[in-house]
């Protein structure tokens, strides 16, 4: 009895702390410490001002899909399970990160306009000074607001306005990290985008995020200043960009015979190579994301046959193969509904290859909630410059029609799971973008 209630002392001391820790850096600044967007972007910094307001840096907060997830799962979610309870002002931490340092969160709703709505702003970004500890992660920045704005350039840049500190920070990637690696409360690295990055080619090469992300082009960086020629675009474009997803994956389909008999066998191998990403595809809000591998053949009559991906037997390849199975159980804590059956898993042909990393709740149910995430199931993703090589073995039907066979490989991607969007009434979230596809053809002789 005696050691049973330590534990628990122990427990909420574990669980709380990080609370307290977060809360201390809330509410040690006020709105006012920070410019608006509008301010930087009217009259100096048009252009990257009208660049970032098309990017999902400009929406983090206000954006429909973030607003539903927030305010309808993980907010009510917070208040019911003491164990997620800091999500509820930690979300902001990045997403909205000026409501977050002035301790205004939960921050109103995105249709009450408030400064929540500015998202990851300019000061956001151009306040950090450095960040804590060795590995940047969930939001540890430090900020210092002022008339400093730190940035990447040396010393030749001047601004009438403010003072322009050049940092080493704001040229690598490791700044990205400070928001694009997140742990879960049960110490999972939910978004590992910057760690990936780090282990691979690119970080070895020298390589930053900065020169996918914010390409470098010949730029007066403010209205009547000077023009560099390597100033660094605000475009940030990724995942909601059909153009940057497009072609990420080099695909390629070859037969292992060129004739075949109805009757008979014939074996297609598709390799697919990351040529584009950084880090591994899909990365960054890995729980939501699917990508999938869809191969059709069509005989010389226009009949279509469905081939399913052959089985590799690696442990937790169930995962990765598209199945007519319910998950996602755990939006039933936020929802109130004890009981949730969940929703279809994958919502693609059944057979499909999934390129994936399932993510596990505490009780070992696939997820999309990345604060609810314990544990990982296999990492099937396609890491930079990696290739990956499927086999399809086609029994021809007896039916087939001679003549020319065509058999087509797609990927597909979907930033979040159809039937989660459906249930959550964000269906253009859905939308399916083509990574590539390729086409090779057999002979069925009679
Ligand atoms: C202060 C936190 C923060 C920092 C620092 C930050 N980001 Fe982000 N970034 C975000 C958030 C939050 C989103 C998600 C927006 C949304 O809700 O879709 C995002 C989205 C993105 C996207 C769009 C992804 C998509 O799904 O379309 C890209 C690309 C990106 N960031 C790249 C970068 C790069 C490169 C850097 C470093 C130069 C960086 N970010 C630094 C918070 C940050
Ligand atoms: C997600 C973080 C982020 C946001 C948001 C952001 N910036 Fe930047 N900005 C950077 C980084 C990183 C660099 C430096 C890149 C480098 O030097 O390699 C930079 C560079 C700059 C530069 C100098 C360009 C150059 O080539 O020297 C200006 C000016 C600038 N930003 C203004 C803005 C304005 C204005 C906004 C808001 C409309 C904004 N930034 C929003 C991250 C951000
Ligand atoms: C060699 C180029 C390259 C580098 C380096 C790179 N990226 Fe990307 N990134 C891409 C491409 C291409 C995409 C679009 C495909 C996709 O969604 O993964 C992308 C997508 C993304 C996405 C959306 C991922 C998703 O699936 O939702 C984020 C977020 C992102 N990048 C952030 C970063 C950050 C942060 C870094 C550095 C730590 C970085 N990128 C480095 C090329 C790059
Ligand atoms: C450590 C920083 C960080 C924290 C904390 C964080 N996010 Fe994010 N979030 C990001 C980044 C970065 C992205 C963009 C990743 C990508 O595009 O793949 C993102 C993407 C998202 C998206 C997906 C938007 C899209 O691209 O489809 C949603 C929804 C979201 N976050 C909600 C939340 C909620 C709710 C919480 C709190 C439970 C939260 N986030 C906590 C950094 C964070």
């Amino acid at each position: 009895m005696k050691t049973k209630r330590a534990l628990n002392v122990f427990m909420i001391f574990l669980f709380t702390a990080p609370l307290l820790l977060a809360q201390e850096m809330e509410r040690s600044f006020s709105y006012d410490d920070f410019r608006t967007p509008e301010y930087c972007g009217t009259s100096c910094h048009v252009q990257f001002y009208q660049q970032w307001q098309q990017s999902m840096m400009a929406q983090a907060y206000t954006h429909e899909w973030d607003e539903v997830e927030y305010f309808k799962l993980a907010v009510p979610h917070a208040d019911r399970d003491e164990n997620v309870a800091a999500v509820k002002h930690e979300c902001n931490g990045c997403h909205a990160p000026i409501s977050f340092l002035v301790g205004d969160t939960p921050p109103p709703k995105p249709a009450m306009n408030s400064r929540a709505n500015e998202s990851v702003s300019c000061e956001a970004c151009h306040l950090i000074t450095g960040f804590k500890g060795d590995t940047p992660f969930n939001f540890n920045y430090i900020m210092e607001p002022g008339k400093k704005k730190y940035s990447g350039r040396g010393t030749d840049a001047k601004s009438p306005n403010h003072e322009i500190v050049a940092t080493e920070l704001h040229k690598s990637g490791d700044f990205c990290g400070i928001c694009h690696n997140e742990k879960s409360p049960y110490g999972a690295w939910v978004k590992s985008t910057h760690l990936e990055w780090k282990e691979g080619p690119y970080a070895k090469e020298g390589v930053q995020c900065q020169d996918c992300h914010m390409p470098k082009a010949e730029y007066a960086t403010a209205e009547m200043g000077r023009v560099y020629k390597d100033a660094r675009l605000h475009l940030f474009h990724g995942a909601h960009d059909p153009g940057k997803v497009g072609g990420t994956i080099e695909l390629r389909i070859n037969p292992d015979i060129e004739m075949a008999e109805p009757g008979g066998v014939a074996k297609f191998t598709i390799h697919l190579f990351n040529q584009k990403t950084g880090h591994k595809f899909p990365s960054g809000s890995v729980e939501d994301r699917i990508v999938w591998l869809h191969v059709e053949a069509v005989d010389a009559a226009g009949n279509v046959y469905h081939l399913p991906v052959d089985k590799k037997g690696f442990e937790g390849e169930e995962y990765t193969i598209a199945a007519d199975v319910l998950a996602y159980q755990d939006m039933g804590i936020a929802l109130d509904k004890p009981n949730f059956k969940g929703v279809q898993r994958d919502g693609v042909p059944i057979g499909d290859r999934i390129f994936r990393m399932p993510y596990f709740d505490p009780q070992g149910r696939m997820t999309i909630q990345q604060w609810n995430t314990k544990s990982f199931g296999v990492d099937y993703r396609i890491g930079p410059r990696e290739t990956i090589t499927e086999t399809f073995t086609f029994n021809i039907p007896f039916e087939a029609a001679p003549g020319k066979m065509k058999v087509n490989a797609v990927l597909n991607y979907q930033k979040l799971v159809k039937p989660v969007a459906d249930f959550l009434g964000v269906p253009d979230e859905a939308d399916i973008m083509i990574v590539n596809n390729h086409s090779t053809e057999i002979e069925i002789i009679d």
